[in-house]
């Protein structure tokens, strides 16, 4: 406990000194959570085959190319998992491999072939690279007959060495333009590869890419109705070492986009077989009133627009501490990256010195800018025909001095705890005649997160489990025509429709939604596309709010006969993460959180404890969202005065009866107050006096440590989290678990988890200890993540708590069962000393499978043996 508290102490003092605050109240809580086991219609590719990440979608042939470890195969993109899956086999040979271990390579990753480029070349091939175990190799594919068509050939200059360095490549026109650092100790580099002239990017005197980690590129066709005759463009999107420290922006890393003209030729004497249109400039995406950025790129999509300057960039960005979590998501406009080209040059006097803006004299025509029509008429047809003072000046000017800022000023979307990976993101039009973006993003522990942009603020419509076992989405892409999402991940490829109106099942949790593919029509949730007449549907995307005023209801009725004194808990579970539940009863609304109502609020049920026979009548379950309130159930509550003398007393608690005693499932190692109690029961009555004078004592004192040791933990949750060490909240306000985040939803729920106010024995005090071992080891409660720059071992995060032992196994609000209950008792609720209760939490399903403790069977047994005393005929759940 004394270690405990001196290393809290010392984690508080080290992040008192930030003055970031984590701004808790724009995390964007997902509205509903779906679980793999509750997917529908999802179709899933599994094969011998793993790590699945390129994707390559053919409209026309109604194919899904998707490129793996090891193989290529051809789907159906109708429904990927049908039989006619096509392969391609394509391994590295066993000699390769071998070659590779020899180079010091990852036999278990590294040393195989990933398929890192895949993409149509042209009417009847495809190309592919892989890294062929430290080797890359290229080749063609013909699509008709899906065989390779021809020898394997050198892959060096355009695919990297390894399945995770920073890669992005396109075929434009037959020319393929790649991005990477290829091998691990070659610069950076953005190459155009064919056909010759192949330009590169430079090194010196003046490195235009410093450790440059890609994420995409794009094609934006500017040549396109442009008045001043441009030329295409490539745009690169990466993260690079910030050159430009500066006393405002002093992070190690920097966002970027760059771009170059597709027409580039070189230089002709400066500047041979380089770009002489390369420029870079910076991109923010930050939140300005708690000086707080994400300066890394994880990824990008391209939403091309009608014209070329309704090109929109999404990004998704990420901290530059690779422990802590965090997203943010910013939308560019192609508009706004074109000013900062033509804005200001930055300059550098020689190395060690400062970037700074240039002021000087610009050559002319300006440096870096595509060959247009005005250039033509002056003779400059191509690069190489451009003065030698203007190569220069590119060559030793490449940054820019303008910041691109996101479209909004702001991030779409911020959230805590969730690294995304990558995002596709189409276009909806509502019922209200209005274009919706609506954005699909994949998470790095397989979830999928469907989002709808209202006004510049992400509303997360979902958050779907893709897989049980956590891992990343490597790749994501839609399709419109085939109304399906799919998403790569290292098992499997999976296909979502790109909604499911029908999980909706009123009117309110349709129009709740805010999803613009669905609407009410009067009977269900529907699939707006689907409904020729859609004069009579029901949506309200910009609110959530209206519609449904005139429409019935069903709500769910049951009633409960139990005794006097029992415990009583009335179930339900609302299926938004954004709702709070409110209980009436007899239509007056229940106090659940003064500890004396004799009421109970809690995050999937009410408590009645000790029920009295006043407190019979009709309790109503209402979801309060959007300040509308939806009633779910009612409850008919019967509590009648035991008659028949009841068993022994323990036994009618015997739900809690039958969990092990506490001492039993808190057991194991330390807490200083444990030791002495033991030996306590033998002694003789003489000593008691001394010996409870002397337990109140210590009891006493390890209450006041412990209330230190709250109020730390308290403050360092405030601080939040910023350098060194981040402290997590993660049961206040872990937002990716469902059932901390339901928990933490309004102060009422908050109620179940606190054990009562008065130390009341060694129930609560074990109780309280064992929870805050519970915090230190548990990744659910509080996290200590050790920041950047801690390689050694002992420094690594703690590791998961040990798994709790069989018996202390308690039903996850996450586990469903046959009969359509969920085992939802709040969490973990045991009765301790007979006054007080104690709130045990698991560790996070989302990262462990859920332990499913099969609550109704428990149930079944305790009401077995209890047969006789049973009032009702065909009991259920909550009456015990
Ligand atoms: C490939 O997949 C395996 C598990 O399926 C995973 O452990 C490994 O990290 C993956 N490798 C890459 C490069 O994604
Ligand atoms: C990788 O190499 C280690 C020893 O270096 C060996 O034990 C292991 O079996 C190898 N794994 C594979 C998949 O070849
Ligand atoms: C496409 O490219 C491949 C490989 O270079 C070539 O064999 C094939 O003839 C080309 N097809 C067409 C239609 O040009
Ligand atoms: C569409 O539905 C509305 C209301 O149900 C009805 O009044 C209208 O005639 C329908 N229109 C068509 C074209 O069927
Ligand atoms: C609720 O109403 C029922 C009858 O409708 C009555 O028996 C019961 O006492 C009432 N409960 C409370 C707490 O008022
Ligand atoms: C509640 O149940 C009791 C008997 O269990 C019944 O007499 C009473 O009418 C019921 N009340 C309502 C409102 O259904």
């Amino acid at each position: 406990m004394a270690s405990l508290l001196v290393s809290l102490s010392c984690l508080c003092a080290a992040v008192v000194g930030f003055p970031f605050r984590t701004p808790l109240d724009l995390d964007v809580t997902p509205r509903v959570t779906v679980l793999s086991s509750g997917l529908q219609g999802c179709r899933r590719f599994q094969s011998s085959a793993v790590n699945y990440s390129t994707l390559l979608l053919e409209a026309d042939s109604e194919r899904l190319y998707v490129g793996a470890r090891g193989a290529v195969f051809a789907l159906s993109a109708s429904d990927i998992s049908a039989s006619s899956a096509l392969t391609i086999e394509w391994e590295a040979s066993s000699e390769q491999k071998r070659e590779c271990v020899l180079k010091g390579k990852d036999n278990k990753t590294e040393c195989f072939n990933h398929i890192r480029l895949l993409q149509r070349f042209n009417s009847t091939h495809l190309y592919m690279c892989g890294t062929h175990a430290f080797k890359p190799l290229c080749a063609y594919i013909d699509e008709k007959e899906f065989v390779m068509s021809s020898q394997p050939e050198e892959g060096r200059d355009k695919c990297p060495y390894g399945p995770t360095t920073g890669y992005t490549a396109l075929i434009i026109d037959q020319q393929i333009y790649t991005a990477s650092q290829y091998e691990f100790w070659s610069f950076p580099d953005i190459r155009r590869n064919s056909p010759p002239p192949s330009l590169k990017t430079e090194d010196a005197p003046t490195r235009w890419l410093n450790e440059a980690d890609f994420v995409g590129s794009a094609l934006v066709r500017e040549s396109l109705g442009s008045s001043s005759g441009d030329d295409d463009k490539i745009y690169y999107f990466f993260t690079e070492k910030n050159q430009e420290q500066s006393s405002t922006y002093s992070h190690r890393r920097v966002a970027r986009v760059a771009r170059v003209c597709k027409g580039d030729r070189g230089g002709r004497l400066t500047l041979q077989k380089r770009w002489t249109s390369f420029l870079k400039s910076r991109l923010t995406c930050s939140l300005p009133e708690y000086d707080f950025h994400f300066n890394v790129l994880r990824s990008v999509f391209v939403m091309h627009g009608l014209t070329p300057q309704d090109t929109l960039f999404y990004g998704i960005f990420g901290l530059e501490w690779k422990n802590v979590k965090a997203s943010a998501v910013c939308r560019f406009s192609l508009p706004e990256v074109e000013e900062a080209f033509q804005g200001p040059y930055m300059e550098n006097q020689g190395s060690g010195s400062n970037w700074r803006e240039y002021v000087g004299k610009i050559p002319d025509p300006r440096p870096g800018t595509c060959i247009t029509d005005s250039l033509r008429d002056r003779g400059i047809k191509v690069s190489t025909s451009l003065p030698d003072e203007v190569l220069d000046f590119v060559r030793r000017h490449p940054l820019m001095s303008k910041q691109v800022q996101p479209v909004d000023r702001r991030p779409l979307l911020f959230r805590r705890t969730t690294d995304y990976t990558h995002m596709a993101v189409h276009m909806v039009q509502g019922l209200d005649e209005q274009m919706y973006h609506v954005l699909y993003m994949g998470t790095d522990e397989g979830w999928l997160h469907k989002a709808v942009d209202v006004k510049g603020q992400l509303h997360i419509i979902e958050e779907i489990q893709l897989f049980k076992e956590p891992q990343p989405v490597n790749n994501l892409l839609l399709s419109t025509k085939q109304m399906s999402v799919y998403a790569s991940c290292p098992s499997g490829v999976v296909q979502l429709p790109l909604s499911n109106c029908r999980r909706y099942a009123s009117c309110y949790d349709c129009v709740f939604a805010r999803d613009p593919h669905c609407a009410w029509n009067g009977a269900a949730c529907v699939d707006v596309m689907t409904q020729a007449n859609r004069s009579a549907l029901i949506q309200d995307i910009q609110h959530g709010r209206t519609g449904c005023e005139k429409t019935q209801y069903n709500v769910v009725q049951r009633s409960r006969s139990v005794r006097v004194g029992d415990d009583v808990l009335l179930q339900c579970e609302l299926s938004s993460n954004l709702a709070t539940p409110l209980w009436t009863l007899n239509g007056t609304e229940v106090q659940g959180y003064d500890l004396n109502s004799g009421f109970r609020t809690g995050t999937d049920g009410l408590l009645i404890i000790e029920a009295q026979q006043d407190q019979s009548g009709l309790y109503t379950c209402h979801a309060v969202e959007n300040n509308i309130r939806v009633a779910v159930v009612t409850y008919n509550v019967t509590i009648n005065l035991d008659l028949p003398p009841s068993p022994p007393v323990k036994p009618t608690h015997s739900l809690f009866a039958t969990l092990p005693a506490p001492s039993q499932g808190l057991s194991s190692e330390s807490s200083s107050s444990e030791g002495p109690q033991k030996p306590l029961l033998l002694l003789s009555p003489k000593n008691m006096e001394a010996v409870y004078l002397s337990l109140i004592t210590v009891l006493g004192a390890l209450c006041v440590v412990l209330a230190v040791v709250l109020v730390y933990v308290g403050f360092c949750l405030r601080v939040g989290q910023r350098g060194k060490y981040s402290l997590r909240a993660a049961a206040a306000a872990h937002p990716s678990s469902k059932r901390s985040r339901k928990q933490h939803r309004n102060s009422s729920n908050m109620e179940l988890k606190t054990v009562s106010s008065h130390c009341n024995g060694n129930g609560f005090c074990n109780g309280v200890s064992k929870r805050h071992n519970a915090d230190i080891q548990d990744d659910g409660f509080l996290h200590i993540v050790p920041g950047e720059g801690h390689t050694s071992p002992n420094k690594e995060p703690p590791p998961p708590a040990p798994p709790l032992p069989p018996t202390s196994q308690f039903p996850s609000p996450e586990c469903d069962f046959p009969n359509g209950l969920s085992a939802t008792l709040p969490s973990v609720l045991r009765r301790m000393n007979g006054n007080s209760y104690v709130l045990l939490r698991q560790s996070d399903s989302e990262n462990t499978s859920p332990l499913c403790y099969p609550f109704a069977d428990e149930l079944n047994k305790i009401l077995e043996k209890r047969k006789h005393t049973l009032l009702l005929p065909r009991p259920d759940e909550s009456s015990v």
